[in-house]
Order: C-alpha cells, then structure tokens, then sequence
C-alpha cells in the first residue's frame, strides 16, 4: 500500500477483528494501526484522509459488533506504552487514552485517589470510556412487575464526564487540540466529542482513605459480577436504557425474552440486556435478534430502544 510508505507504527493488512473484540465476532480490517508515537497518528490520520478511508477507533473492542467482512477502513488501536502512560498531580490524574478503566482504577487506588470507583470492573479504555460516557444510570430496586422496576426504586446515575477536567483529541485532520469540560457535552452515553481520536484526558478525583476505595470497588465488582453476565462473550448492555427510570434490561425480561436466540446469538439468561455469544456467532444472528427484541419491546411497551453498542458494518 503505497499511501503508507513511511508511517511508522504497527501496520497490519486484513487483521482478523474477532480477537479484538469481547463479542469475539468481527470480520477483518482493510488496514490494522497500532501508532507509537503521535507524530505515527498524525502520518496514518492524514493518510487516510487522502484515501477517503474511514478511521475506527477500537479501544479494546468491548462496545462494537463489527460485520462478518472486510471492512474498508483503518482500524486504530492505542495500544503502546505512550497512549497508556499516567501521571498523577495532587488529585488530578493524567491518563492516556489506551489505558484500559482497570489500570486507570487501581493507579488512582494506589494514589489514594477516589471517584471512578463505580466503573470498577467495566471492560473498556479510558479514550472509549470518555467518548461513551461509561457510566452508570439505573433504578435499583428490583421490587415488582413494573417497567420500572417497582415505586421504591432509587435512580443512581453516574458518569466518567463528571470527572473530566480537559480531554486532548486528535481531529481526522491529524491537528491536536486540548478541549476543557466546560466545551464538552456528556449526556447519557454519549459525548460531543465525534469525528475525533481522544488521546488522553486529566480526571479531576478525590483524596481518599485507600481501604474506603478498595472496599467501594470490591463492591462495584460484586454487584456487576452478580446482576451482569461477564461469564460469556459480548459486548455489555447491547441498548441504551430508554430512561434514567426504565432499565432495557428489565423491559425485555418482561417480554420473556431471556435465553431467545437467532444461530449463535441469545439473550442472556443473567441479565437481558446482554446478547451473548454463544460460540460462532455470526453478527447477522446479532443484528437479526437485535431487531426482534426492539419489535417485542415496541409491541409490548410502545418503546423504541436504541443500541449502545456501536456497529460498524
Ligand atoms: N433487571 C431485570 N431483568 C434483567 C436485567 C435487569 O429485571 O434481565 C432489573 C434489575 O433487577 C434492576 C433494574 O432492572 O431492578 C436495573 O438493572 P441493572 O441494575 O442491572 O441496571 P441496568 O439499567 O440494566 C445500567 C447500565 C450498566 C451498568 C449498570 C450499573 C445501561 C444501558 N446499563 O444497567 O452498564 O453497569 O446500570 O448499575 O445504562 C453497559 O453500559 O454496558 C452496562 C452494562
């Protein structure tokens, strides 16, 4: 590929996705691109402009279902040492985009710095993460037959936006700018922060007694571990929850859908608003059982859900 001559980075051609993703389905990358260096972005960024190529942007592939074929674009993975580095300045944490959120925590742990308890055991990259606003947002009771969960329900909602001091971001022109959080718009699952590659960001956290912060992620992990299906390849909560008081989860565990599969495609059984591969998924069974829990959902509650998981196709 001679558009290429002279980027430095790891460069890989028809990368098979499957391995990149916690769904384990995906097809290939026309380009693969693991940059060392900023200056390696800029050069692959800029070329793929030139190309017409579209960028994807893959953290660690825990929020995308990628189609079964080649996809023609470049595929860019923060994946060295210098998109992972941390620094900490009083309670401020400076962190890498390529850092996976477990590295993130158990730095600021290890610093006595609190606050990202709450994403404790969430799969994904602090550049994912920030561009996603992981989060959580949910009622908590369980009580009653409602969509809601029952009356005594107490909406929790929190998300890494609320950290966020400044992000700096690479836009598709290869230009590198810092953003402050005051021009950053976090809503629920989503940020403004589009058609840009997130480099690094500095979170502003909490001094905090280290056993309170151990303590508090432990719990994180427990409730996921119990109420979530960690167990089995996917890609989380596949819908966005309509509302802060309506879990997706629960509205298709209402229409008796736990355990429904398309081929290698089911409902998990643990927690409804997680598809799991079952083994040899294939992202049309994805995609075919996604559309029958929206129709069934539609139906019931006149609801629409909207995937959270990107899909790339
Ligand atoms: N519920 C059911 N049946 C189910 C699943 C859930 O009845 O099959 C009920 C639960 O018992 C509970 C309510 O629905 O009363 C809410 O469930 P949960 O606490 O699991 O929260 P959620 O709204 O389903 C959200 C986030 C999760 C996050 C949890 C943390 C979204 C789409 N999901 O889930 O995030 O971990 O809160 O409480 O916002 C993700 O983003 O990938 C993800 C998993």
């Amino acid at each position: 590929m001679n558009y290429l001559r002279g980027i430095s980075g790891k460069i890989k051609f028809g990368e098979p996705l499957k391995g990149h993703t916690t769904f384990r389905i995906g097809g290939k990358a026309k380009v693969w691109f693991e940059p060392e260096s900023v200056e390696d972005l800029t050069n692959m960024v800029r070329a793929a402009g030139k190309q017409k190529l579209p960028l994807f942007v893959i953290g660690s592939g825990s929020n995308v279902l990628i189609a079964d074929k080649e996809i023609n674009g470049v595929f860019i993975k923060l994946s060295s040492a210098y998109f992972k580095k941390m620094s900490i300045k009083s309670a401020t944490i400076y962190c890498g985009a390529g850092a996976t959120l477990a590295e993130l925590i158990n730095t600021a742990y290890f610093h006595g710095l609190s606050g990202l308890e709450f994403l404790s055991g969430i799969p994904g990259t602090l550049g994912g993460a920030v561009f996603m606003n992981a989060g959580i947002s949910a009622k908590i009771s369980a009580e009653g037959g409602s969509a809601s969960g029952g009356k005594n329900g107490k909406t929790k909602t929190k998300s890494i936006g609320d950290f966020v001091k400044n992000v700096t971001v690479m836009d598709y022109k290869g230009n590198v700018k810092k953003i402050n959080s005051d021009k950053i718009i976090f809503t629920y699952r989503k940020s403004n922060l589009e058609r840009c590659i997130i480099l690094s960001a500095h979170l502003k956290l909490l001094k905090k007694d280290k056993k309170k912060i151990k303590k508090n992620m432990l719990e994180y992990i427990d409730k996921r571990r119990k109420a979530q299906d960690y167990a089995a390849s996917s890609a989380g909560c596949f819908f966005k929850n309509p509302s802060n008081e309506l879990s997706a989860g629960r509205l298709i565990d209402l229409c008796g859908l736990k355990g429904r599969s398309v081929g290698g495609a089911a409902v998990s059984r643990k927690h409804a608003n997680f598809i799991v591969n079952k083994g040899g998924a294939k992202a049309g069974d994805v995609l075919s059982l996604m559309s029958l829990i929206r129709k069934r959902v539609k139906n019931k509650f006149g609801l629409t859900l909207n995937p959270e998981v990107k899909i790339w196709q």
